[in-house]
């Protein structure tokens, strides 16, 4: 193995993604769990997932807590019971908990900034905030009262597929997530993007676009998971083309291992979880697999029962009847059968040279 897995061209990255020979596949896989223990090693990180509300004020075309999907109820939880959730985080030894809600602007900036103080001061782990497109005075606040890390997929870089799924916010254009994703590394976040795989009108080549972005953006955590369809949405309707069955991208358990596996070669030192939305196609070994072809993190859920039913961004999603404590010993026990130790620390981002053999070194 030599550099020439982090400068793929588009080419070689879509012929990646088109590759059938499980021969060849087996080359990838390993080439990316190589260099996975190459560059972040063998523990794998846990954060604590909070889906602290469910209310939306936008309307992407695929996900079910969109604002005009009625028939789910609304909440937002309280914050005693998201501290409740943190300390529970820390005792169960995690370093990190990510606080997941819509795009609800009933979460105030003055509230959310005391959230993330407290969170701070009374357990010392690593916050990372996953609330969408927020202004920029917000984004700022969040940092300065001490978050660590923003996720914000970009879902797809095909500038036209992106504005067909998400119409803009009232009173504004089409959304530039990659200039914001930048802008919060100049405001020092880790920041975090990823897409969905199998979008309706997703090619292979506009796939091998996403992944160049991913590197060029240099970004430090990507989630990467199958696009599940979402029966009240638009798009889960079906009433958006697909492209021209030799260019659109299936939604399945295999090509989401591809792109994971490419993800791994090109930004080798990112932080990359195996997905909810993988668990979902395979509970029986879909967060494994991934574990095993290019991701080093995992996200329990620790949203309570009542509150986790009503998170629903597509249907019969992984974990959905389980409780905090089940997803806790469920994970650990997945990291052992294969092999893995659970991660300690807070887990950020590593900047470094790889250990063991030095893959890109010669
Ligand atoms: N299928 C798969 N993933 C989805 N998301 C939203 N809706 C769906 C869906 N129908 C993902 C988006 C979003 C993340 C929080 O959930 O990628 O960024
Ligand atoms: Fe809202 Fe996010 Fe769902 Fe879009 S993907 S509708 S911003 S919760
Ligand atoms: Fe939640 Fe297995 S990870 S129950």
């Amino acid at each position: 193995m030599d550099t020439a897995f982090l400068n793929m061209s588009l080419e070689t990255l879509e012929g990646w993604l088109r590759e059938t020979d499980e021969t060849r596949l087996e080359t990838l896989w390993t080439a990316a769990d190589e260099t996975r223990r190459a560059y972040v090693g063998d523990e794998v990180h846990l954060r604590g997932l909070i889906e602290i509300s469910n209310r939306c004020a936008r309307n992407c075309a695929y996900c079910g807590l969109r604002a005009d999907n009625k028939q789910i109820e609304r909440y937002r939880m309280e914050k005693h019971e998201i501290m409740d959730c943190a300390h529970q985080a820390k005792g169960f030894g995690y370093g990190t908990v990510v606080l997941q809600a819509g795009e609800d602007f009933g979460i105030t900036r003055a509230w959310m900034t005391d959230l993330i103080q407290t969170i701070k001061a009374e357990t010392g782990l690593a916050v990372t905030l996953s609330l969408g497109e927020r202004d920029d005075d917000d984004l700022t606040a969040w940092r300065e009262a001490g978050a660590d890390r923003y996720l914000l997929r970009f879902e797809t870089s095909n500038k036209e597929l992106y504005a067909r799924i998400h119409p803009p916010a009232k009173g504004k254009t089409v959304s530039d997530r990659p200039a914001i994703l930048r802008r919060l590394q100049a405001l020092g976040y880790e920041a975090g993007s990823g897409v969905m795989i199998g979008i309706p009108g997703q090619t292979y080549a506009s796939v091998a676009q996403d992944i160049d972005l991913f590197r060029a953006l240099d970004l430090d955590m990507l989630g990467v998971g199958p696009y599940i369809a979402h029966p009240h949405t638009p798009l889960g309707e079906d009433k958006m083309p697909a492209a021209p069955a030799n260019e659109q991208v299936p939604n399945t358990e295999l090509m989401t291992y591809k792109v994971v596996a490419l993800t791994r070669l090109v930004c080798p030192e990112a932080n990359l979880p195996s997905t909810t939305a993988l668990a979902t196609l395979n509970l029986a070994n879909g967060r494994e697999l991934g574990l095993l072809r290019g991701a080093n993190i995992l996200m329990p859920n620790m949203t309570p029962p009542q509150y986790r039913v009503l998170y629903e961004i597509y249907p019969a999603k992984a974990c959905i009847q389980e409780t905090a404590r089940d997803c806790h010993a469920c994970m650990g026990a997945r990291i052992r059968s294969i092999g893995r130790t659970p991660g300690t620390g807070h887990g950020g981002r590593k900047h470094r040279v790889p250990t063991g053999e030095s893959l890109f070194l010669h």
